[in-house]
């Protein structure tokens, strides 16, 4: 039996004990046996709950790309690496070979170092779904600096935000970018969000859409050219095990994203171990995450994970919708796909097309079928199993974070069993708990709690960018020694986890992390408006939508509610992005508040949920009249 590659549940069962019996012998020997190491490290783990502080392998030097790239030039050299397909179908897809694969990286490292970019210094890459952005990101591992991915359908604002959080003084984007049938001028947004960002002296520009852009002398520069004219050789800059490998933002219950930072040596592990598993890749396997780069999903899923384990991963430019909705099934049969993972918002907007969509292809390569993201309701996966699947391919439901680094909970496909909206068991080496209200453990089963991690994996995030404290606070205050997901999770009577979504102010719509902060923040800035309160609400295809409770001042209110209620989303599209957008706007005289002036958003989600039978106490609110009166004007 080989501790790295699970085979049944009965393996799964005794490798589980083993690693948290103990932990590190059971990481030393993957990392030993499964990775190449420039340096032995000294310790393979320390931990402090309470600062937070968790180290792993401290002493050991590699360099990632050694690991996802150089080790398989000799065996895997002519192998497909990235497997590019274009947003048009009759453009032609590209195979992208291990051996090519590192001559590109190798270049765009050289044209990064020639840009002064150094080891630790930040590198935004604002990148559409091109090879460029695979490129981009292992070319910022393979000289030590930290990429900070942003994506590409982030606001000039938002992104403007995040490149002055980790202070990058360079920026990789695009001339535009394709999705479906629509062109976004993505140049154009780096130019505005640069009016905010001083310290960026380098902007490089890969040309996608050929469309017409401003350069501006001095800063920006096409990178074709450069590239072109770069070596081919790089050597692989030798990373301390904890250095920071790259920050990734998510949203948080403030105005401000949580600048997520990752460590080299145990995300590359975790990354690597889960997705031999959760996916059981084989060697000649074609691999396919539909997720956008953008996101952690597409770094642990698309770049890092896949790669480490010599992987054949395919990167798809456009939607499921175009040109019409049968483009996921047309790639899957095209490139004979043997894995696809995506997310519940997508299978239920597929679902509600014609069947027809799906019966057109021949889906008989695929083995695995994986979801993530959001919770996935009974009806989406049934049909995923029935009609992409034909009942013969197993459903992972992977729970996971950005946070998180890797997948934690998930069915290994061909051994747990699987049980729709149950994401099952925790991943090797993974140790949750449900927290009661008093925040004990609660160790029976059948039960409700707040999901914990009670012990530290390898690839959990080590710090927010700039501010431990907050991180600390986030993460490590709510329940002693124990690091607290935000998600609230039952278990059942075999000890299978079911993540029931957020118990925070965060809201998942159509996959995406929302904060209700940051979209207050923006509807705020309308002269307009006195106060906002947004709150989440079930929506069929997106999972939820977005309700926004709006106090417009005098004057605003005197004016075309429609014509307001536009103006707020512009408003959310330019500071945020077009997916924070509001579903639904009402305007009302007040919010109901606590006396402590706490905006009372139990009541206002009841209130948008159209169920109010069990409102609870609203004596105790400092307003308890204007409940009414939200309710008169929604109409519940
Ligand atoms: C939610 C995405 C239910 C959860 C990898 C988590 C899920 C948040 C699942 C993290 C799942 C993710 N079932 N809920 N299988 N996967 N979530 O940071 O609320 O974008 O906390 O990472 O998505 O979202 P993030």
């Amino acid at each position: 039996m080989s501790n790295y590659h699970i085979k049944n549940l009965e393996e799964y069962f005794q490798i589980y004990r083993k690693s948290v019996q103990n932990p590190e012998a059971f990481w030393e020997e993957i990392a030993e046996e499964h990775f190449v190491w420039r340096k032995r490290w000294n310790s393979v783990l320390s931990w402090d709950f309470s600062k937070p502080e968790v180290k792993w392998f401290e002493g050991g030097q590699l360099n990632i790309t050694e690991n996802c790239i150089d080790r398989h030039l000799t065996t895997r050299g002519d192998k497909t690496a990235l497997l590019f397909e274009p947003n048009d179908p009759a453009e032609s897809a590209q195979h992208i070979t291990y051996m090519e694969l590192y001559r590109q990286v190798n270049k765009m490292a050289n044209v990064l170092k020639a840009q002064g970019v150094k080891k630790g210094d930040r590198v935004c890459i604002y990148l559409p779904m091109i090879p460029e952005l695979s490129y981009a990101v292992l070319a910022c591992a393979r000289i030590g600096a930290v990429h900070s991915v942003v994506f590409a359908g982030f606001s000039a604002t938002a992104l403007a935000t995040r490149i002055n959080d980790c202070d990058a003084a360079i920026v990789l984007t695009a001339d535009g970018s394709f999705r479906g049938s629509k062109s976004i001028d993505l140049k154009g947004i780096v130019d505005k969000a640069l009016e905010e960002c001083p310290q960026v002296t380098s902007v490089l520009v890969a040309q996608r859409t050929s469309s017409n852009i401003d350069m501006k002398a001095e800063r920006d520069h096409f990178m074709a050219p450069l590239l072109e004219a770069a070596s081919d050789e790089c050597a692989a800059e030798v990373m301390d095990a904890e250095d920071p490998l790259f920050i990734l933002y998510t949203s948080g219950s403030t105005g401000k994203p949580k600048g997520m930072v990752h460590s080299c040596a145990g995300y590359m592990i975790y990354a690597a171990y889960t997705f031999k598993n959760i996916f059981q890749y084989q060697e000649e396997d074609v691999y396919w995450c539909t997720a956008d780069i953008g996101w952690i999903t597409g770094h642990s899923y698309i770049v890092y994970g896949p790669l480490a384990n010599g992987a054949t991963t395919l990167m798809f430019e456009g939607v499921p919708s175009y040109p019409d909705f049968g483009r996921f099934w047309e790639i899957v049969e095209k490139h004979k796909v043997n894995q696809f993972y995506t997310a519940p918002t997508a299978i239920r907007a597929l679902a509600k097309e014609n069947i027809s969509f799906v019966e057109k292809y021949d889906l008989s390569s695929l083995k695995v079928l994986g979801t993530v993201g959001e919770p996935i309701n009974e009806e989406a996966w049934h049909w995923y199993n029935n009609n992409i699947g034909k009942k013969e391919s197993p459903i992972v439901d992977t729970w996971w974070q950005t946070e998180t680094g890797g997948i934690m909970i998930s069915p290994i496909p061909y051994s747990t069993p699987t049980k729709p909206t149950f994401a099952t068991l925790p991943f090797i080496g993974i140790q949750p708990a449900l927290m009661d209200e008093k925040g004990e453990e609660i160790k029976e089963n059948q039960v409700d709690g707040r999901l914990c991690i009670k012990f530290p994996w390898p690839s959990m995030a080590r710090t927010i960018w700039g501010d431990h404290e907050r991180y600390r606070q986030t993460y490590f205050s709510a329940y002693e020694n124990s690091y607290f997901t935000g998600d609230g999770a039952s278990r059942d009577a075999v000890g299978y986890y079911r993540i029931t979504g957020r118990v925070d102010d965060v809201i998942i719509v159509s996959g995406h992390n929302l904060g209700t902060a940051p979209i207050e923040d923006a509807i705020n800035e309308h002269q307009g408006v006195a106060e906002s309160a947004i709150v989440g609400y079930p929506h069929d295809i997106k999972g939820n939508a977005l309700f926004g409770y709006v106090i417009l001042k005098d004057e605003a209110a005197k004016r075309n509610p429609d014509e307001m209620r536009v103006e707020i989303n512009r408003l959310i599209s330019d500071k945020i992005g077009p997916i924070a957008k509001l579903d639904i706007i009402t305007f009302v005289p007040g919010l109901p508040k606590t006396r402590s002036g706490k905006i009372m958003r139990r009541i206002l989600r009841k209130i948008a949920q159209k169920d109010v039978s069990n409102l609870g106490d609203t004596s105790t609110l400092l307003n308890p009249e204007v409940v009414a009166s939200i309710r008169d004007i929604v109409g519940v």
